[in-house]
């Protein structure tokens, strides 16, 4: 078997690719040198990038080992040797690793370094093609989980400060104007509601993520008889990416990752603006624990967290440009572009994660001062709506109904029942008590009862809201399952190989 380089082909075994100060020990390793060893030696290496896939590369080395030993394709002497040198490479850590290309070129090195020779044939019958697209899909996978943890939990603490404001009228905007009276426990569902979707879409991208690739070798097969799903159950994959040059030159995983990764950050992005405003009106006074002051100004108390949450929008919204730019236009089957595919997914993840504990943390810390609250809930007429809903109710056309809170609302800054019921006999030619009594009026007109009124399904009425948290929390308690259920089967895919290595150790 002639090798164009080191992964156009698999190896027929390792033997012979470089002895242990790298000097040249056959055709394979003269190559090897003289592509990377020029002045772009740097430029070509991602090792220092790829200490997110240390152990990723390790769990892939192992589990291919043993799959080898398993199908006779080396001993189990070998095997054994291979994996106590893993074992070592890994107490040494990244950190002490040889000079290499990537990860996996210095993790074979470290590991020919410890076995000789017959260390090499760690690399029979797989290419680092499949093996980083193995290990990416590996690592992400702990990433996204950690993340999904994370804003379930972040959840659950919205939800349950929503139940100690289901009462606490605030105001509501659209426009950023005053619009109608709601509750703080309906605008922080709101946002619960959206991170419900949010996880959604990380389970989502998780369950794609979770695909083997490995075996497919550089991107054509090879000839040694693989056992693919054997390796895709020691690393705790639900399945294969079957199509051998799919698998290698796949990324799209990426992309969904991190469009969930970024539209997660812009859900963060809008609570984040919404507590700035808030805390602009006195709405909110945040926990000094997430705000920030001035270096001159003595008495400012700034919303600096949740202006970083709105500002870190930008980190994921280009991870996820950066990726897509990366991806265009790329030919089957493997190019090296893709060495810069995978940062940008981390660079959108890290960027989020630590968002959603800040912006959940600042909103579910905060107080809301309920005074504060009502009384701007009361202004700018903001239960205008309310008024008219009540004459549509009593059988005015909604429109007809419109007009006249609308020339009430022309007539006066804060109309009463007074200016309401000239407005009826200007409008309709009737007083307003024709259609509605005062009292009804006046109810209509309290932020509180306009509230209590919209008791429509998924509306503000505290009753509403009460019903929606019960069915929120109990979707809460079913993704936190669906995770734990990932998790655990992540902790026995690692128990098994674990066992599986010790057998050969
Ligand atoms: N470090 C590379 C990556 O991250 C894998 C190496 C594949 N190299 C190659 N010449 N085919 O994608």
């Amino acid at each position: 078997m002639t090798e164009e380089s080191s992964d156009d082909g698999s190896a027929a075994d390792g033997s012979g690719t470089r002895s242990t100060d790298g000097s040249q020990t056959d055709e394979g390793v003269v190559r090897r040198d003289r592509f990377s060893g020029g002045p772009a030696r740097e430029f070509l290496s991602s090792l220092e990038d790829d200490e997110r896939i240390f152990g990723a590369d390790l769990a892939v080395d192992r589990a291919h080992v043993v799959m080898l030993a398993e199908q006779g394709i080396v001993s189990e002497d070998n095997a054994g040797a291979i994996l106590d040198a893993l074992a070592e490479v890994e107490d040494a850590g990244h950190g002490n690793l040889p000079d290499g290309e990537d990860v996996h070129e210095a993790i074979e090195t470290a590991v020919i370094e410890r076995v000789g020779p017959e260390g090499g044939r760690m690399h029979t019958a797989r290419s680092r093609n499949d093996e980083v697209a193995a290990c990416i899909r590996y690592r992400l996978r702990e990433d996204v989980l950690a993340l999904l943890e994370t804003v379930i939990e972040a959840r659950k603490q919205l939800l349950a400060t929503a139940t100690e404001h289901t009462e606490t009228i605030m105001p509501g905007y659209t426009h950023l104007q005053p619009a109608q009276p709601t509750t703080v426990a309906h605008w922080l569902c709101s946002y619960e509601a959206a991170l419900a979707r949010d996880t959604e879409r990380l389970f989502d991208a998780y369950e794609r993520i979770n695909r083997s690739p490995l075996g497919a070798a550089a991107f054509a097969g090879t000839p040694f008889d693989v056992n693919r799903t054997r390796t895709a159950e020691l690393l705790g994959f639900e399945s294969l990416v079957e199509n051998s040059m799919d698998a290698s030159a796949a990324r799209d995983f990426l992309v969904e990752t991190t469009a969930a990764a970024a539209t997660l950050a812009t859900t963060l992005s809008g609570l984040a603006e919404d507590v700035v405003v808030f805390a602009n009106r006195g709405f909110v006074e945040l926990d000094d624990d997430y705000a920030s002051t001035s270096s001159i100004m003595p008495q400012k108390k700034n919303p600096d967290t949740l202006e970083l949450v709105r500002g870190r929008t930008g980190d994921a919204t280009a991870g996820l440009e950066g990726l897509l730019t990366t991806l265009k236009g790329l030919p089957r089957a493997y190019n090296r572009d893709l060495q810069r595919a995978g940062s940008h997914a981390y660079e959108a993840i890290d960027a989020v994660a630590e968002s959603v504990e800040v912006a959940v943390g600042a909103v579910t810390t905060a107080e809301w001062p309920a005074d504060v609250l009502a009384e701007a809930a009361s202004e700018g007429f903001a239960t205008a709506t309310g008024v008219a809903d009540l004459l549509a109710q009593a059988g005015v056309p909604f429109r007809t109904a419109h007009e006249v809170v609308a020339h009430a609302a022309e007539q006066s800054e804060d109309p009463g029942f007074a200016e309401l019921d000239a407005a009826s006999e200007a409008v309709l030619g009737e007083s307003l008590t024709a259609y509605v009594d005062r009292e009804a009026v006046e109810e209509a007109l309290d932020p509180a009862e306009s509230v209590a009124m919209r008791d429509s399904r998924g509306g503000p009425a505290p009753e509403t809201v009460t019903d929606h948290l019960e069915r929120a929390t109990a979707t809460v308690d079913t993704d936190r399952e669906a995770a734990e259920a990932k998790r655990e089967a992540l902790t026995e895919a690692g128990e098994q190989l674990h066992a599986e290595v010790e057998t050969y150790v």
